[in-house]
């Protein structure tokens, strides 16, 4: 396949584990310029100095995807430093797993700012350089959770479909110039579970994860395999789970 990949800027939320890790990885690999963002500065500075010393190109910015001027700040610097935005990753997210009646408002208030409001902060800082730039692809990193829906996943797929439903809208408006893809993964062996508070469900799911998961590096091949489409081609939905989940 041409290597569509090379010289692309790419940005990434989320880049400092898991998904957006492999992902910045993989694209460098392949030639691509990336901006990577998220909260720890060390992580995303030990990254970018791996994809540099592999031969890569890479920048990075502190970024909290609840704070949209984070987003505009981490479109800019792609801008700034590399003359052009070719595609952002709006991967950020955190899930928070509990039943409804527990009421955990403050853990939904929290996937809905960080899931759908980052999402929604990516998209709109970076539409106005897609538009002037007439061309552009936005990447939305969604969720099988809001395929198969569960108990305890209620919140976290109901702002994993709001991302699904928007992005396909984005699609239906974006017109010939724009890209919009929405990857929705399974089961990935990331630290997404360490982040969850209660400790019994924390083990039941790394315990799942310990099984099945699939690793980063499969959903970062579907990101790549996105990218390296000619621009008339538009891959829209793109679902990966382990073979065993259910
Ligand atoms: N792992 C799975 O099984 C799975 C399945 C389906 C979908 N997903 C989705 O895949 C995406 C990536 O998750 P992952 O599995 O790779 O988990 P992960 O290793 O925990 O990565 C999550 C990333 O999001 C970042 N993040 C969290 N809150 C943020 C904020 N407020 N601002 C900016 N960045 C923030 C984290 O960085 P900092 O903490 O440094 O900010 C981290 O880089 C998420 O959207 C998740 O919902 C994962």
């Amino acid at each position: 396949m041409q290597n569509r990949i090379k010289g692309k800027v790419v940005a990434i939320t989320g880049a400092s584990s898991g998904i957006g890790e492999a992902t910045a990885l993989m694209l460098a690999g392949h030639g691509a310029k990336v901006v990577l963002g998220a909260r720890r500065s060390d992580r995303l500075e030990e990254l970018a100095d791996h994809i540099v010393k592999a031969g890569g190109e890479a920048l990075y910015l502190v970024t909290d995807v609840k704070q949209r001027d984070d987003l505009i700040k981490l479109v800019k610097l792609a801008c700034d430093k590399y003359g052009r935005l070719d595609v952002l990753i709006n991967n950020a997210g955190i899930s928070h797993l509990s039943r409804m009646d527990e009421l955990q408002v403050e853990d939904w208030e929290e996937m809905i700012d960080v899931n759908l409001k980052g999402t929604l902060y990516g998209i709109a800082a970076a539409l106005p350089v897609f538009q002037e730039q007439g061309s552009g692809h936005i990447i939305n990193i969604i969720s099988t959770s809001g395929l198969r829906i569960v108990p305890l996943q209620g919140v976290y797929a109901g702002t994993k479909n709001a991302v699904r439903t928007i992005t396909e809208a984005l699609r239906q408006e974006a017109g010939a110039n724009l890209r919009v893809t929405g990857i929705s993964p399974g089961f990935v062996q990331t630290e997404l579970a360490d982040h969850m508070k209660d400790p019994a469900i924390k083990a039941a799911i790394k315990e799942k994860a310990e099984k099945i998961a699939i690793s980063p590096d499969d959903i970062a091949g579907a990101v790549i395999y996105a990218i390296s489409q000619p621009p008339n081609v538009d891959v829209g939905d793109i679902v990966i789970r382990p073979t065993a989940q259910d």
